[in-house]
């Protein structure tokens, strides 16, 4: 199957990188989302990637932040989903919703749409169902798309063994390293191994340990990492660790989700939202003084 169109569905952090990567691999691309102020955000959000990535010399000179332009966006199902050869699905990290959507697109899709869902924690084969297609479907799992370049192909037991070689061929065409999964696991590989990291800073943090900056700062010093366990969370986004942290049932991660909500409450979303636990667009862990 020779893949040209794909259609991104959900316009936040995840989707905007993955439809950036696609156009720029040069894939058609239409970015589908509920609200004009994501399709804005989204839009906002790739020109500024593409600077960055012109600063650090990872992309075509020719390719300015006028590029976006050539991505199409709209608020339309149907026209999202026309000649859809591959649809990427990128909307929040909320079980009811990904089975909305599914529904939503299953019943309007070409036969030949093959379906995938970036979900981080939950199993395609919790909702995979809702399509009407679960043969078609797989999870297609990115990560940060332009720096964490992993993407994870995790089948479900109803998956068509023949769609994996189409994808695996797809992500190494986005640009990432293609990693196939033997069976379903929440949290893939990469996740699974983030996670028990992320909690056990929450956990530091909860008991009153230490500070969050001292937390991240005895990781990144000993493994010389660019950003510890507080700032990745801010990178990701404090919503969808939320969604994440909130579903798991032990106390601390339970606890961990009513402090995280107290961000929410005051729409300190992270990196995305200019602030988080950090105060973005420069944070004191990037300053050299964080780490002496
Ligand atoms: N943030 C990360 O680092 C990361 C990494 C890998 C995978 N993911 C996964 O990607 C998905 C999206 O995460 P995100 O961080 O981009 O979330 P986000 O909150 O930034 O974006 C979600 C988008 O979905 C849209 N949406 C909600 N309901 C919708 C609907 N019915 N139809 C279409 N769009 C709808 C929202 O308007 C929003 O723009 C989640 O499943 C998440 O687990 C996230």
């Amino acid at each position: 199957m020779d893949i040209k169109n794909i259609c991104i569905l959900g316009a936040g952090n995840l989707g905007t990188r993955i439809a950036l990567q696609a156009a720029l691999s040069g894939f058609d691309v239409v970015v589908y989302d509920i609200e004009q102020k994501a399709l804005d955000f989204s839009l906002t959000t790739m020109q500024k990637i593409l600077s960055h990535l012109h600063r650090a010399g990872q992309i075509r000179e020719d390719i300015d932040a006028s590029f976006p332009a050539k991505i199409r966006f709209t608020l339309d199902p149907q026209e999202a989903v026309r000649d859809a050869d591959v649809i990427s699905e990128s909307v929040t990290e909320d079980l009811e919703v990904k089975k909305k959507v599914w529904r939503q697109f299953g019943a309007i899709a070409p036969e030949k749409t093959i379906f995938t869902t970036n979900t981080s924690y939950l199993l395609a084969s919790m909702f995979a169902e809702e399509s009407g297609r679960q043969e078609k479907f797989c999870a297609f799992h990115f990560h940060d798309v332009f720096y964490s370049r992993v993407v994870d192909i995790m089948p479900h037991s109803d998956t068509d063994p023949g769609i994996i070689p189409i994808l695996e061929d797809l992500g190494r065409k986005l640009n990432q390293v293609p990693i196939i999964l033997k069976k379903e696991n929440p949290g893939y590989l990469f996740n699974t191994l983030l996670l028990a990291l992320l909690g056990a800073a929450a956990k530091l943090l909860n008991r009153e340990v230490a500070s969050f900056q001292d937390i991240d700062r005895a990781w990144m010093v000993n493994f010389h990492m660019p950003m510890g366990p507080f700032g990745i969370m801010d990178s990701v986004g404090l919503d969808t660790a939320w969604h994440i942290i909130s579903a798991l049932p032990d106390r601390h991660s339970q606890a961990f989700a009513a402090l995280l909500k107290t961000y929410l409450d005051k729409g300190k979303l992270g990196e995305k939202a200019g602030e988080g636990f950090y105060s973005y667009p420069n944070p004191e862990f990037k300053k050299p003084e964080f780490i002496m």
